[in-house]
């Protein structure tokens, strides 16, 4: 089992992390997410990198680049150098594979680090990015701080992330929605302010709300199979996946509740260190 905590309610900073980094270590994300561990994939990444207007004199940082998906996609287009940050030793060991097969290993480099501790790295990197990551940090003020830091001025900073613009129903407030990027995640102004704080300037925000209703309806079907398995084999799919099928299935369906309100959406969210 990922975290046998439910309640999220006086869970520290290292336990949150160290959950949320599990949770993406675990088959069942790798089956339902499949290579991208973000709403919109592939098509969200590369957009983010044409808004930063990403190319081959680029050094890119992917802040909790979980398996490297983003940071492999942004090297193979824009042929830019990428440095991902990760918790998980795990995930961190698959990009760099990846990046052998993809050939890619002399630009991709995979490291591991807290987004909320990079060391050192002063002012080195022309873009900072983070995709669906930044609302699980304990402190997205020091994360977004750190970001600041390590890039150069006029670098730029994207961020990709779950935005909720209502107050978060209480059954969201549990250790899977909080992995999930759901309960820590802020509205647009939320976002957009500790980005100012922060020190950027120019911030801007795009609603990309497409992405997280096809993500989620993906994931509805996968576990939709997923119970159809369970009815006929006899095996602990629960052990095997690290999480039981019903609180996959209820977050999925509060989801969708609150796609229907118009209440959630997933944000694009862009900055310069002037
Ligand atoms: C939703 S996944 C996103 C991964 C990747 N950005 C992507 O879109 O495929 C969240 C990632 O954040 C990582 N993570 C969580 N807390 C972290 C921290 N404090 N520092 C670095 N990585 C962290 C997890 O290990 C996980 O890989």
């Amino acid at each position: 089992m990922i975290c046998m905590i439910d309640e999220q309610k006086n869970v520290d900073a290292e336990t949150l992390k160290s959950c949320c980094t599990k949770f993406y270590e675990t088959d069942l994300v790798a089956m339902l997410l499949g290579e991208h561990f973000h709403p919109g994939g592939e098509k969200v990444t590369l957009y983010l990198g044409e808004k930063l207007g990403l190319d081959e004199n680029t050094l890119v940082l992917d802040v909790a680049c979980g398996a490297g998906a983003s940071a492999l996609t942004l090297a193979k287009r824009f042929g830019c150098h990428v440095v991902g940050i990760d918790l998980s030793e795990k995930n961190l060991a698959k990009a760099k594979e990846k990046a052998v097969s993809a050939g890619l290993s002399q630009r991709v480099n995979f490291v591991r680090a807290d987004a909320e501790k990079i060391k050192s790295c002063d002012g080195i990197f022309d873009a900072a990015i983070c995709e669906c990551a930044l609302c699980t940090f304990p402190d997205m003020k020091t994360a977004v701080s750190e970001m600041y830091r390590v890039l150069k001025k006029g670098g730029k900073v994207g961020i990709t992330d779950v935005v909720i613009e209502d107050e978060i129903p209480h059954s969201f407030k549990d250790i899977l929605s909080h992995v999930a990027c759901i309960s820590g995640a802020l509205s647009d102004e939320g976002y957009q302010k500790i980005l100012r704080e922060g020190g950027f300037n120019d911030v801007l925000y795009e609603a990309h709300s497409y992405a997280i209703r096809e993500l989620f309806e993906r994931v509805d079907k996968l576990l939709y199979g997923w119970e159809l398995m369970k009815k006929f084999c006899d095996c602990d799919l629960e052990m095997s996946m690290g999480i039981a099928p019903e609180k996959a299935k209820r977050l999925v369906n509060m989801v969708f509740e609150e796609l229907e309100k118009g209440t959630i959406e997933y944000g694009l969210f862009t900055g310069i260190k002037e």
